[in-house]
């Protein structure tokens, strides 16, 4: 952690990179731990566009259930200290706006947001849905094509704006944090390689091991509620 914090210390510019383990302590599961939503739920069948094609009604009653079920869940000490850190950019994988609910005032969501529909044959119209009292399977408004939640599906490209921001924010880094993600999916992990390439100290906040950790400077076994506090202790005013 003396290391790390060190590192923090230094940096100019610091860049979070963080995943779901980053909301884990507030209530909402991972995908890939062993209780991970992706162990109960079949992630083609309800993150991709064939499964929305196969059972539309089906993929909107579960991500309403999940947006209802998020919507009900508060940031953690993690958030918090994020928020507060100053010059920091943050970059996410995640679909809640708990960074935001600490006081984050921009995040950069690489896989969409639980409070955005857009119409599915992408004719332009988008629409803001609340995740407590969302919607329901409906036309688009403008076209008649499916509305569906603006997250990014297996399949999927990612948000060509915010891509180009992580990417951006990545390259002039001096220190990135990379809390609570496996590092599995692609093109987003690709950030953490991209970090090595240009040179950013890397240090990684996650309780089990993994690919990022063993490439990291400091790879901090632990909960993001426990170590990103800490953490960022000397950063914080
Ligand atoms: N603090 C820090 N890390 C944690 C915590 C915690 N409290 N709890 C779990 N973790 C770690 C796990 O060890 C794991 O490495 O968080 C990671 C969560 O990994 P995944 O479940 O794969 O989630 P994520 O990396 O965000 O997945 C990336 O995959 O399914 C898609 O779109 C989805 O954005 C998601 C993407």
């Amino acid at each position: 952690m003396e290391r790390a914090k060190a590192i923090i210390r230094d940096a100019d510019l610091v860049v979070s990179f963080s995943g779901a383990g980053l909301s884990q302590e507030s209530g909402i599961p991972t995908f890939r731990d062993a209780d991970g939503i992706w162990t109960t739920v079949d992630p083609f069948k309800m993150a991709s566009a064939d499964g929305f094609a196969a059972d539309p009604e089906g993929v909107i009653d579960w991500y309403d259930e999940r947006r209802r079920f998020i919507a009900g869940k508060d940031p953690n000490p993690a958030h918090r200290a994020l928020a507060v850190a100053p010059s920091m950019v943050h970059i996410t994988q995640n679909i809640d706006h708990l960074l935001e609910r600490a006081g984050v005032g921009d995040v950069v969501h690489l896989h969409g947001v639980i409070d955005r529909d857009h119409c599915h044959d992408r004719c332009g119209h988008e629409e803001a849905v609340d995740p407590s009292a969302p919607p329901g399977l409906r036309p688009c408004p403008r076209c008649g094509a499916l509305m569906r939640p603006s997250i990014v599906w297996f399949g999927e490209p990612l948000p060509q704006r915010e891509w180009f921001r992580a990417q951006a924010a990545i390259a002039a880094a001096d220190a990135i944090i990379v809390v609570g993600t496996s590092g599995e999916v692609y093109p987003a992990a690709g950030l953490i390689d991209l970090a090595r390439d240009y040179g950013a100290k890397m240090i990684v906040v996650n309780p089990e091991e993994t690919p990022a950790g063993r490439a990291a400077d400091v790879d901090i076994r632990g909960l993001a509620g426990e170590v990103v506090p800490e953490l960022l202790s000397v950063r914080t005013p």
